[in-house]
């Protein structure tokens, strides 16, 4: 009872009605000329780790004086999370579960007994159920929506969420989290905060533990009352989300187009991951065709595909995923950059030709044309020229004719 103290109210109220609810009346089943009763004292009690609850009971009183014979309990329990029964037999008086606190709780138990008298048969007592239905509490319509959490390359995990429709002006958003390695719940290490407030939360590597219930709580306080709780259990490893696939590599070899790459970045072992690979081909007519294909081989990163006849390039993306051998679940990465084929040598060739004689046939033609202009004008200037000379000629003989005898003019003919 001193532990009560520490529970919140509801849970404190939760274990006393179940004490209360102590079954008086005795079982019909009999072994051994005893009657196989339910466990007695039931309780229920919430260590505070946001849903993991503890079942405690005690040995019927009917069974105490009882030699030779193995007591066993089975425990069935509505799992709210996966919406389903669990069952388990234990020597046990005691087991912890989890529960969704906002969903009603319900316990069924019975009583397994296995003696010598019975030949050692087993002989299963009558089964006693416990539900519990919470009391709502908080703002009505005030319970976040949208809360999802992604753990980015396995390095650190952000959730996040929307504010509930009838949330109060002025409220403030609190997340808690617990898993097993932990003595008590610890509010969110680093927030997301937009202008409207608080709207995620962000935990490092350390902060997380795979492989055991991640559970989460997000609460709140307005002056107008407190927001309605709203928890979450989680397997952190089953909300992967992978980096981007980089160094993305194309190349062609004797009619086969390789893709190769590198794994992405981040803490996921290169065993865990498969990749979808998507390619799309543009065909000589035109048309496009796209193809995707999930690649489980582990460990590889290449792919290799026969190039199409018709095809005139290929361009490929990748993205990356956590695969079935290391989680139940993951998210895909981005898409890496599009590669694409260097144009196929069918299709260049011919438009080079073309480009090329068209290009020729310019030159030429204006190659002409210059050669043309360049001779007329070259014409025109020596034209020039000799009419030139043939002045000063003139000029020259006048004066010569003057001073020098006529024997010489000859010359200068
Ligand atoms: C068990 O034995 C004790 C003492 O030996 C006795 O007081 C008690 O009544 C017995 N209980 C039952 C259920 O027979
Ligand atoms: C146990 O076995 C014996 C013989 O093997 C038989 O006589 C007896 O009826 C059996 N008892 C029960 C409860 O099955
Ligand atoms: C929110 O929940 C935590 C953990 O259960 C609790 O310690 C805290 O007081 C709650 N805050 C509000 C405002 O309800």
């Amino acid at each position: 009872m001193l532990l009560l103290n520490k529970f919140p109210a509801w849970l404190s109220a939760f274990a006393l009605l179940l004490l209360t609810q102590e079954p008086v009346s005795t079982s019909e089943v009999t072994a051994c000329g005893v009657a196989v009763d339910p466990p007695a004292n039931i309780e229920i009690t919430d260590p505070g780790f946001l849903g993991y609850l503890s079942i405690h009971w005690t040995l019927p009183t009917s069974l105490q004086n009882l030699t030779g014979c193995t007591v066993r309990y089975q425990l069935r329990y509505y799992d709210t999370y996966e919406e389903r029964w669990r069952s388990v037999r234990t020597v046990k008086l005691t087991y912890a579960a989890q529960f969704d606190p906002e969903k009603p709780i319900k316990v069924r138990i019975l009583t397994v007994l296995k003696c010598a008298c019975t030949n050692g048969t087993e002989v299963q007592g009558e089964e006693k159920e416990w539900v519990y239905t919470p009391e709502p509490t908080g703002v009505a319509e005030s319970r976040i929506r949208d809360f999802h959490c992604v753990y980015y390359g396995k390095e650190y995990m952000e959730c996040t969420w929307e504010s509930g429709p009838g949330q109060p002006p002025d409220s403030q958003h609190y997340l808690y989290y617990w898993h097993r390695e932990m003595d008590e719940t610890k509010e969110c290490p680093e927030y997301i905060i937009f202008s409207e407030g608080r709207r995620g939360c962000r935990f490092p590597r350390e902060s997380l533990l795979e492989f055991s219930k991640f559970n989460l709580c997000v609460n709140g306080s307005s002056p107008a009352g407190s927001l309605k709780m709203a928890y979450f259990s989680i397997e952190v490893q089953n909300y992967v989300k992978p980096t981007v696939v980089s160094s993305v590599h194309v190349s062609e070899i004797d009619g086969e187009l390789k893709l190769d790459w590198s794994p992405p970045s981040g803490q996921v072992p290169e065993h865990c991951l498969e990749y979808e690979v998507e390619s799309s081909t543009t065909m000589e007519n035109g048309k496009q065709k796209q193809e995707n294909m999930v690649l489980q081989n582990l460990e590889d990163t290449s792919y290799s595909v026969p190039r199409e006849v018709e095809s005139q390039k290929t361009c490929f993306r990748i993205r990356s995923k956590v695969n079935m051998y290391c989680a139940d679940g993951g998210f895909w990465s981005d898409w890496s950059q599009t590669k694409c084929t260097e144009n196929m040598e069918t299709q260049c060739i011919p438009k080079l030709t073309y480009l090329g004689l068209v290009g020729l046939v310019v030159i030429g033609i204006a190659g002409v044309i210059i050669l043309c202009l360049s001779l007329w004008i070259l014409k025109k200037i020596s034209i020039k020229k000799i009419n030139k000379k043939d002045a000063l000629y003139t000029l020259y003989k006048e004066k010569v004719n003057e001073t020098m005898p006529t024997i010489l003019s000859p010359i200068f003919k």
